[in-house]
Formats: C-alpha cells, structure tokens, sequence
C-alpha cells in the first residue's frame, strides 16, 4: 500500500485527496476471515502468536513494558479477558479507570505494533474472584448463571453491549483500523453444557447468536465449546493441543490458551513447566496443522486486593509464564520460545498454504512436510520418544533428535531450531534485601462480641456472602453461652468440646476474648470443622468466630450457590444436659473488622487510633495491624515484600492493596525431579515444597513516593514484623548450556549471508549490570543445570579460559562452542556441551 500512496503523491493527488482515499482504500481492506487453514488479516492467512496479558494483574505504568516484553519475544497479539467484577463494581455504575483502564491498555498494544484478541466471557474463570462476575449478580431474583436462565442472559447480553459500544466508540475493532482481530464470548463452557444438558445446549445458541448480532466485524470464538455454532470458531485449551480438530473443516486449529505452567494456591507448592516441553508442544501444534497459538500466561502478573479466586489462590499469579510476575523475562523460557517463533515465521508461507505430508522416520519419529505447489518447504522433525535420542535421516541427510523433541526446517534442509536445544541464557534471579530495619508501631484488633452495639442480631446462622456481599474478607459470628452453677464439667475440671462445622474457609475461634483456635481449608476442599475443649465458665461466656473468606469460587457447576461461612451446626459437648445444639439460638453478626471501618489502611485513616511501638509492640498476637514508613529503594528494579514469620492478613502501601499474605500455609505436596521429557502436568515439576507457598509480595514501584510510605499489614494469626523487608528482584548470575552442532536460527543466516555459523553461548545481563566473574564453565560432558553446574567426567581444561577473555566487564557476550576454542577435544566420539555460568553483578 505505501507504494500506492507514492504513486498518487507523484500522480499530483492533493494531501486532503489522498487522505480521501487512502481511508477509503484502508477500509475497504481492513478485514479479518479465516479459512481452513488459518486467520487471515486483511486477505494475509497468518500463523499468529499471542499471549495473555491480563490488564488489572498489573499495573498501568507496567503495561508498556510488558507489551515491549512481548514483541520482542515474537508476539503478535495480545490476548485478555475483561474483568466483569472490576468494570460493575455495583449495578450500572461502571468503571474503567486505573488497572481497569481497558482501551488504554489495547491502545498501548495497538502502538506496539500488536493486535488483540479480546475475550469478553463475561465468564472469565481465571482464579479470578467469582470468575469475574459481580456478586450483586448472584442476587438478581431469579438468576441461575451460565444457563438459559431470562435474568442472566439479560445481565450478560447488557454487559456484553456495553464493552462491544466502547470498542466501537474508541475505533478499536481491526475493520475500524483498530488493533481488535478477535473476541470471546463464554469460556470453556462445553463441560458445564455436557453436565446440563438441555438448558446449556439452548444457553450455547443464545450467546453465539447475540454475540454475532453485535456486528464487530471480527471473527467470534469459543473455547472448549466443541458445538460453537457457525460461524464462531471452536478452539482449544491445555498442556497440549495437537490432536483437537475444529467442528468444521473450514474452521483453522486454534489454541487460545497453551498453558505455560499453572498458578499457586495457598497450601500449594509452586508449579513450573520446563521450557522445552512448552516450545516442545506448540511445535507440535504447528506441525499438525495449527495456526493460532496463545500463551496462557504470557505475563500472569499479581492478584491485587481481594482479586484473587478459588478459593486459596496465591496473591501471585506468576503461572511460571515467560514474563514473571515482577514484568521481568523469565529465562530461559522467554528467549527459547523467542527463538521458536522466529523458526516458526521462516515457515509461516508454507504452513498457511498447505496442509503437511506425514511420514514415519522411525518407531516414534515422523516428518510432517508443508511442501507448496510452487516448491516452498518446511518440515517439522519429530522425536516423541521420551528417553532416547534418535538419528533419522531426511532427505538424504541425517539429523540428531534428542528425546522428546521437534526440530524445524524452513526450507526441508537446515535445521535452525531444536526444541529441546535451548540457545537462549537461563537467569538466576534474587530477591536482595534493600532496607534497613523496620520501625513498627501496632493496633490490637478487638475481638466483637454479641454486646457490641453496631452488629444484628438474628436466630440461627447465615450464610456469609450472603451477609457481606462480599464487602470483606471477614464476618464475626457471635453467641452466648449460659453455664450453670450446677454444670457437672465444672466440678470435674474438664471442659466441653465445642464443634463448629462452616462451609469455609478459614475460622478463627474466639471464647470469651481469648483465641481457642485457627482451621482452614484448602482449594481442594474448603469446608472445615474446628472441634476443640473450650475453657467456659459460670456465667455467660462469648463465643465469637471470625469466618474469613479467602476468594470466591471461579469454577464449577453453579459456583454462584456455592455456601462460605459458618452454616452449622455448632455444638457443644459434655454438659449436664449432654449436647447442646448452639446452631439455632440467637447469633450476632458483625460485618469487618474494626480497622477496615476506620480505614487503618490508609494514611488519614491510620491516624485515627492510638498505636503502641518498643516493648509494648504486639509479638505473636492475632487480630493485629502493623504500621511502618519506608523510603522507596533507588533504581528501577522491581521490588516485593519478604513476609517471612508472617502469618496470614493483609497488606497495604499508601492505601493500595498488595493482597493477601499468607506465608503461614506451607506448601504440602510433591516436589521432585523435574525430566522435560515425558508428558506434562501440573504435579509435575513443582518447587518450595515444605516453605511457604508464597513468601514474596509485589509492590508496584508506580505505589511509591520517594519517602515516607506508609506500609500497614493486618495479621489474623500473629505474626513476628521483624521478619518483613523489603527486596528487590536482581539477576544473580546467567548460564548458557549449548551442545556441539545443536540446530541454531544462526545457521539460517549461514544461507544467507555465506558465512559459517557453529553454535555459541551467548551472554548478558539487565542494563546496569555487568559480568563480573566466570563462576563455572566446562566444555565437555558438564552435568546439572544453571546454579548447580559441576564438571562431568570429560572436561576441557581450558574451559575458563575463553569466556573470561570474552566476557568479564562486558555487559553481553558470546563464546563459540566448538573444539578449537578450548584447546583440543577433551573427549573425542561424544557429544560434547559448553555450559557457562556468569555472575552479575
Ligand atoms: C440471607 O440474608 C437474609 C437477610 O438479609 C436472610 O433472610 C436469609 O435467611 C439469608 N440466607 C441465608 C442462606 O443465609
């Protein structure tokens, strides 16, 4: 197009004129379609990849980074739910400001060069609170959700309108010349229509048939959703894909959400998805024929404030994504699927015109060859094998196929790519402590009692939501208890059991102001029981339970009916009468703490109480607030709170809410080996087993000023201050692990530029860093893996000599990995490998 606009500049067309037709020639082109084979942009067929970035999981001033981060990884989309709860905070009163500044956000992406694929739900799941539904919807009279329910499809279908009428408004659609190629309706709701049946088949067509009504101009899709009505096209999600097939043949193979490992729940240890088995499977997609590929997550980011689902999701939602949750590339996962989709774009002329030829090359090898009629040639090399390598031969030449992997050959010949080969550096990060001591001052949080003057006072027990709406994490459950001078227990010194069944999901158990004991559940089952001898006496004695709530429910046959709280029944045992049944007598309820009520949170509201410091500072206490000021560290780094002898509560800086902590749930489980090869899952390769499940907060450097921060945690457990500090993420060293005549994207320039190419270890560290040492480095057969490197029984001894030479003061570096650089073959015959570690520093 830009040589037609020249064209018409010298034709003598006026600048108003062009303008005329160029907006005029634009919109007539601005198209998006697809076909059986892919995608296609204005009548381009495209292999895209896209990742997902979820707007509120960061923070505005983060958000250009992150997209930069994207490009450069060989993103070409931007995938995002939108976050119903955040945008209708209560009904018709919207917000899009801040975190939830959606068309700012896809403007960002639109500068970048990147299109859009906009999942509206409004059904998001996510491990986002509620799945992204408001609470008030689950009070709508009538309302059943996600089913062919009149109240529902009312809320959803308005909702819907109102995001689709901003797009339109802000020009963001491709076919208005905005960078929006796709949307969502629903999500993964094929499953949930399996279980309803019926009603869910009838849902299915309402919302496929609303949402195309809405004329976007783009194609519709529905994932998991095997009977997506035309035209919407039904797409995949998983660990892997390779084998789904669209429901029809002129629909392309599509992956809107490739798992790039998985998140972190409380109790939970952390889950991590080797890089080699991700680029493993998304070549494996390709190779069969897939043309639209998204990483979910690309950059997962952090579960602000009370976001976060579940229950028991962490406050980080890392997801082990190539991006981490601080908006730094994790390595080596970030670089080798950069690499992977620079392979995969050599390819993309042939991989969008044909469908590929499968041939054996083995046992558990095979060719899948794209071959054009005009004699373009790709072809995938695949080894499923999960223990051995394999030499196959292809078109006469032969090609090394370490286990589990797919090499690609753009043009059937030059191998530049092996996915189990990893070119790029792997990082060590760390988490350095930048402050000096904490001064902490702290407020005791009272315990409610059933006399205090602002709760309701009702029979019987109440369901929680139902009484908070969700306002707070907390709700007080309060009752008295009247014991007789003649109680047996008394005389016998023994004391009656009480027992407290609650739907979930943590309970803290107080009788008369003293605190009897703390249960919670888990993901897998958030109800619990608390049953426990209480200490009572003649008189009247407080019972007062404090129900946390700890994220709503993101999925699930009817989440929205979903009970939390104290449901019954609460009983106590070892009276004179025998059991008493607590369950239907009178019961107070108190909505929040006190704290929440007075703001402790925030800085004028702080100031409302008097807080104690020195010895008379609270130790181990529950029901506790901490406050303390800091000075935000120099530099750019990122930077998150240590919450080490922490318990569980809540934390803010300058009024912001970092989340919820809760390093006091340690992470049960299996932790293991972790082989690349083999099938994956997400009880595979798991780390932090026995420490907590998460230790470190983000806090978002847009939070600070320069000085005097005011940082306030709210401690349900009791908890020690003097473990909190405050780090920032560095990387420690990098380490480049590079075997001799591994497949390189340097061989392609071979071709083209004539030049040799062998293999090398490349180097770097983040701007302002330098290489300040060679802690490790062997040519030869080197085992481990970055930060744990040792020499193996073949080892070069000049295996220093070269990246010392290369690389110490340099910020970046490169060692070629071939036998001359380090002085001869230590071991002739082998496979030989160079693995280097470097300190930054
Ligand atoms: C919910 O709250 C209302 C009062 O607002 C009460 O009448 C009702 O019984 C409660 N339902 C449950 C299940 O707790």
């Amino acid at each position: 197009m830009g040589s037609r606009v020249i064209m018409w500049n010298l034709l003598g067309v006026d600048a108003f004129m062009l303008l005329l037709l160029f907006s005029w020639v634009f919109s007539a082109l601005a198209s998006v379609s697809y076909d059986h084979k892919a995608i296609a942009v204005n009548g381009q067929k495209r292999i895209l990849i896209s990742g997902s970035i979820h707007y509120p999981r960061s923070t505005p001033e983060m958000w250009p980074g992150l997209i930069q981060n994207a490009k450069e990884g060989g993103l070409d989309v931007i995938q995002t739910y939108v976050f119903w709860n955040g945008h209708e905070p209560s009904p018709g009163k919207y917000y899009f400001e801040d975190r939830y500044d959606l068309v700012k956000f896809i403007k960002l992406v639109q500068q970048a060069g990147l299109y859009v694929h906009l999942r509206i739900g409004p059904y998001i799941c996510a491990e986002w609170n509620f799945g992204g539904f408001p609470v008030w919807l689950k009070y709508v009279p009538g309302i059943a959700f996600r089913t062919d329910n009149e109240p529902f499809k009312a809320a959803m279908q308005k909702f819907t309108e109102k995001i689709v009428s901003i797009m339109k408004e802000e020009k963001l659609f491709e076919t208005q010349g905005g960078p929006i190629i796709m949307s969502q309706i629903e999500n993964e709701f094929g499953p949930v229509e399996w279980e309803i049946g019926e009603p869910g088949k009838a849902y299915t067509k309402w919302a496929a048939q609303m949402a195309v009504g809405l004329n976007t101009g783009v194609p519709w899709i529905m994932c998991k959703q095997e009977d997506a009505p035309d035209p919407i096209i039904d797409t995949c999600n998983g660990f892997y894909c390779e084998n789904f097939k669209p429901n029809k043949v002129y629909k392309p193979k599509m992956w809107t959400e490739a798992w790039t490992g998985w998140y972190t729940e409380f109790g939970g240890p952390i889950p991590n998805r080797p890089a080699e088995d991700l680029a493993f499977s998304v070549a494996r997609f390709i190779q069969n024929g897939g043309s639209f590929i998204n990483y979910y997550m690309y950059h997962g980011g952090t579960n602000f404030g009370r976001t976060a689902g579940g229950p028991f999701i962490a406050t980080s939602y890392d997801y082990n994504a190539p991006i981490d949750e601080f908006g730094l590339p994790r390595e080596p996962k970030w670089g080798h699927l950069r690499d992977l989709h620079r392979a995969i774009k050599l390819c993309e002329p042939a991989l969008v015109s044909v469908d590929p030829t499968v041939t054996s090359l083995g046992n558990n090898q095979e060719a899948h060859v794209f071959k054009t009629k005009s004699g373009t040639c790709s072809a995938f090399l695949a080894n499923y094998d999960t223990k051995y390598s394999v030499k196959v031969t292809f078109g006469n030449a032969p090609y090394d196929l370490p286990p589990w992997s797919i090499s690609i050959l753009p043009d059937c010949k030059t191998a530049v790519y092996n996915t189990a080969r990893i070119g790029a550096q792997s990082s060590q990060m760390k988490m350095l402590p930048v402050n000096s001591a904490l001064t902490w001052q702290s407020y005791n949080e009272e315990t409610a009692s059933s006399s205090g003057d602002d709760s309701i006072t009702v029979d019987g027990l109440w369901e929680q939501v139902n009484v908070t709406r969700d306002s707070t994490d907390y709700l007080w459950y309060m009752t008295d208890v009247n014991i007789d001078l003649n109680e047996g227990f008394l005389k016998n010194r023994q004391s009656p059991l009480l027992t407290i069944f609650s739907a979930g999901h943590a309970l803290h158990v107080f009788v008369n102001g003293q605190l009897s004991g703390t249960v919670y559940g888990g993901l897998d089952n958030p109800k619990l029981t608390f049953s426990n001898n209480v200490k009572l006496t003649v008189g009247i004695n407080k019972i007062s339970l404090l129900s946390v709530a700890v994220g709503l429910p993101n999925v699930g046959l009817h989440f929205e009916t979903w009970n939390a709280g104290v449901l019954g029944p609460v009983t106590l045992k070892g009276l004179n009468e025998g059991t008493r049944d607590l369950s239907r007598q009178k019961w107070s309820y108190k909505i929040g703490l006190k704290g929440e009520a007075l703001s402790l949170h925030t800085i004028s509201g702080s100031t409302s109480v008097e807080w104690v410091e020195g010895s008379l500072l609270a130790k181990k206490q529950p029901l506790t607030w901490y406050k303390t000021t800091f000075n935000a560290p120099a530099g750019n780094d990122p930077l998150a709170l240590d919450m080490s002898g922490m318990g569980k509560g809540q934390i803010w800086i300058n009024g912001q809410s970092i989340g919820r902590h809760w390093p006091g749930y340690i992470a049960h489980g299996g932790c293991g080996d972790c082989n690349y090869a083999g099938t994956y899952n997400d009880k595979k390769c798991r780390t932090n087993c026995g420490e907590p499940s998460q230790r470190w907060y983000h806090v978002p450097r847009s939070w600070l000023n320069p000085s005097g921060n005011l940082l306030v945690v709210f401690e349900e457990w009791g908890g020690d201050t003097t473990g909190i500090s405050l780090a920032k993420r560095t990387t420690g060293s990098v380490c480049a692990d590079i075997y001799e005549g591994q497949p390189t994207l340097g061989n392609w320039n071979v071709l083209t530029s004539g030049k040799v190419s062998r293999p090398k270890a490349h180097l770097w560290c983040p701007p302002g860093q330098k290489i300040s040492q060679i802690k490790f480095a062997s040519y030869g057969l080197p085992q481990g893996t970055c930060g744990s490197f040792r020499e193996g029984s073949c080892h070069a001894h000049k295996s220093y000599d070269a990246p010392q030479r290369n690389c110490i003061g340099k910020q970046s570096c490169s060692v070629a990995v071939a036998t001359e650089v380090f002085g001869g073959d230590p071991c002739p015959s082998n496979m030989k490998k160079l693995s280097v570690e470097a300190v930054c520093s």
